[in-house]
């Protein structure tokens, strides 16, 4: 993996938005894998910045979630759809229809999830994977556990995550317990993967990643059999 050491979160978030704005350069009709959450919200507001002063071009490249909550609607404003729509694509000149994210409204979850592994082998190997990572050291939903689902999946959330997510609900209580995820073979599958960790309270579980060792304890290790990872990190996250 390769660790690249940033002063603070705006380099981060600017190097990020770099590393994406080359790969879309490079191939105009990229797939981008993305992720919410508060990591990549700089990238974000840098990707429309570029977009507005005419310097990326949007219009040819398609985007796969990594996740959604379930139940819940896209018009939720704790949704990842609206997430994703208010932070990027209702500012930029992408075709909404090829942007896809897991359906939070699905009647039948797991059949939401087969046929989001099916529009992923449609729209071809994702270029660029971002992602955060949890305290507890989840990607996506893919939390520690015993053994780690391979396939998009419907997963509960655990204690932690609903606890560490409750900040972007009116309460805890409000927190949806599930979640469709992409699982940790989804995720392997991309071309190249760039996560992102900034703060104290991802030390630990950045620090267990770059142990190097696999461990289902901490789903972000898995990175690690991966040829072609960049971790973009403060000192905080790296503890130093
Ligand atoms: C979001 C996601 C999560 C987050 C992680 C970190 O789509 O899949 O794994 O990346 O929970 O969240 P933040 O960035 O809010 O610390």
């Amino acid at each position: 993996m390769k660790v690249i050491l940033c002063n603070d979160y705006e380099e981060m978030s600017e190097k990020a938005a770099r590393m994406v704005a080359d790969v879309m350069r490079q191939k105009p009709d990229a797939v981008l894998g993305l992720a919410t959450g508060s990591t990549p919200e700089g990238m974000y507001s840098r990707l429309v910045a570029m977009n507005r002063a005419g310097e990326l071009d949007f219009s040819g490249v398609t985007t796969v979630n990594l996740d959604e909550y379930y139940p819940i609607s896209p018009e939720n404003d704790q949704s990842y759809r609206y997430f994703m729509n208010t932070h990027l694509f209702d500012h930029v000149n992408i075709d909404k229809t090829r942007t896809f994210v897991p359906d939070g409204m699905a009647s039948d979850p797991e059949a939401a999830c087969a046929a989001y592994e099916e529009t992923l082998r449609q729209v071809g190997q994702v270029d660029i994977q971002i992602l955060g990572i949890g305290q507890n050291g989840h990607i996506g939903f893919n939390e520690p556990a015993e053994a780690l689902e391979v396939p998009t999946h419907v997963t509960a959330l655990t204690e932690s995550t609903i606890k560490a997510n409750a900040r972007f609900f009116a309460s805890e209580s409000d927190v949806p317990t599930h979640a469709l995820t992409m699982g940790m073979g989804t995720i392997l599958r991309a071309k190249s993967i760039l996560i992102m960790a900034n703060g104290q309270a991802k030390q630990a579980a950045v620090r267990t990643m770059l142990e190097g060792k696999l461990t289902t304890g901490c789903p972000a290790s898995l990175l690690n059999l991966h040829a072609d990872v960049t971790l973009l990190c403060d000192r905080a996250a790296l503890g130093q």
